[in-house]
């Protein structure tokens, strides 16, 4: 037995301790709740001598691709490991979940979604996984792919990873093998690029809107493990969904360079086996630059550059009532607004849901959507409803705008899915007995350009 082994057995929780017998073959948890590192202090991450390699979108490779061979043989070499392995993609897969905060006896208060812990946590994971896979077949000039579903021709499965009989096919149960997505929330990427740092990346309490759309979109679209945070990383798309995630965050530092989201962003650092199965630490300084971590993306996202004319503060009477309206003229002179709720609390159930506006007048106004993906499969996210907020940003016609800046105008939210994204993994907006909710909202503005 190797001596990472044993360190990774001793680090098992009580509670899931009793599954894993030493020298008895490993036992596949469900929920993956074991602690992926040992108890020592990690060792913080040196660069190492790499170079800077384009990652590519999976959509313009094929099969004979030089990438796309080292990445085939890698991941077979990775899925072929045991469970006790840290480079195992079990062990992968249990180490996203652990970070999710979500398992009984551990209070690690480590959950990486929600809030702006989601980007550079999962830049940081994306980057050992690579490095990982590279030490598999001894080559680091092996980089991850992204899934440029921005580009609306490529909104279904790259063919490398559907293809039969090769490592980076991952079971998936959707009909055709190709989730459908709902167009309007790719279509917007591009304006995302304009966000400001507390709607594009989030903030300590709230997750920025990327992440609600497309990123959990694209889970909940792709359904089976993928639909699910605690198993998502066993497949291998997950990587390629998330170097396109990673892109757009590379493509906003593009943008606004220099731009964090402040506070206490700056000391935040994470642990992860590295390629020589040592337990390092990273900080967000190290990962703020892809450079540093030796890549760059083919392309950037690009975007739609809007001037922003003004910000208009709406005052809320309740959680969910727009108290005293703006004078109407701010509206006047709009081309587009964008709609910004700020901490917006997330249903407790999985599924797309539907934003609605409802006027003193009895009228609805549908504002937009946007999704969330549950930790555990069979419904309902068990994390805390506190970590589970989104400063959500829409985009509404001014006509619209004009219409629902007034007193008495109330927010609600509208389930428009089934409950279980694993049991019926193609989920249609539409589909389901539509549930409604009054939204809770942290605070509310409009930004006019
Ligand atoms: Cu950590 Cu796409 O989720």
């Amino acid at each position: 037995m190797s001596s990472s082994r044993g360190r990774f057995i001793s680090g098992l929780t009580a509670g899931t301790g009793a599954l894993l017998v030493r020298g008895a073959p490993a036992v596949a948890q469900p929920y993956n709740c074991f602690r992926p590192g040992p108890r020592t202090r990690a060792t913080p991450w040196t660069k190492p001598d790499q170079k800077v390699l384009e990652r590519k979108a999976a959509w313009s490779l094929s099969a004979a691709d030089a990438n796309v061979v080292k990445l085939r043989a890698a991941y077979k070499k990775m899925q072929a490991l045991p469970q006790s392995d840290p480079h195992s993609m079990i062990a992968q897969r249990n180490m996203h979940a652990y970070y999710c905060d979500d398992c009984p006896n551990i209070s690690t208060n480590q959950q990486i979604h929600g809030s702006y812990r989601f980007f550079p946590w999962h830049r940081a994971f994306l980057y050992f996984h690579e490095r990982i896979l590279g030490s598999l077949i001894g080559d680091f000039s092996l980089r991850l792919t992204y899934f440029d579903w921005e580009v609306a021709a490529h909104r279904a499965m790259p063919p490398i990873y559907t293809a039969a009989g090769q490592s980076l096919l991952h079971p998936r149960a959707l009909p055709n093998g190709s989730p459908v997505y709902p167009a309007s929330d790719f279509t917007i990427v591009p304006s995302m690029m304009t966000y400001v740092v507390d709607d594009f990346m989030g903030d300590a309490g709230a997750g920025g809107t990327p992440e609600a759309k497309p990123h959990d979109y694209g889970h909940t679209a792709m359904g089976d493990d993928m639909g699910v945070l605690n198993t998502a990383a066993f497949d291998p798309i997950f990587f390629c969904h998330h170097g396109n995630v990673d892109r757009m965050w590379a493509s906003w530092q593009h943008y606004h360079p220099g731009i964090d989201p402040g506070g206490a962003y700056s000391t935040l650092r994470f642990s992860f086996w590295d390629e020589h199965k040592k337990w390092v630490s990273i900080g967000v300084a190290d990962v703020a630059d892809t450079t540093n971590l030796g890549y760059t993306y083919a392309s950037f996202i690009p975007t739609t550059a809007r001037v922003v004319k003004r910000e208009i503060l709406l005052q809320l009477a309740t959680p969910s009532r727009i108290g005293p309206p703006p004078p109407p003229e701010q509206l006047s002179d709009a081309a587009s607004v964008d709609i910004h709720l700020r901490g917006l609390a997330v249903p407790a159930d999985e599924g797309f849901f539907l934003v609605q506006a409802v006027t003193p007048d009895g009228k609805s106004h549908d504002l937009g959507t946007f999704a969330t993906i549950p930790h555990v499969a069979g419904g309902g996210m068990s994390m805390s409803s506190d970590l589970r907020k989104v400063n959500l940003v829409l985009a509404v016609a001014p006509e619209v705008a004009r219409q629902i800046a007034t007193a008495g105008t109330t927010f609600r939210i509208q389930q428009r899915s089934a409950r279980n994204a694993r049991s019926s993994p193609n989920l249609l907006l539409g589909q389901g007995v539509p549930k409604v909710t009054p939204a809770r909202i942290g605070a509310l503005s409009l930004t006019v350009r």
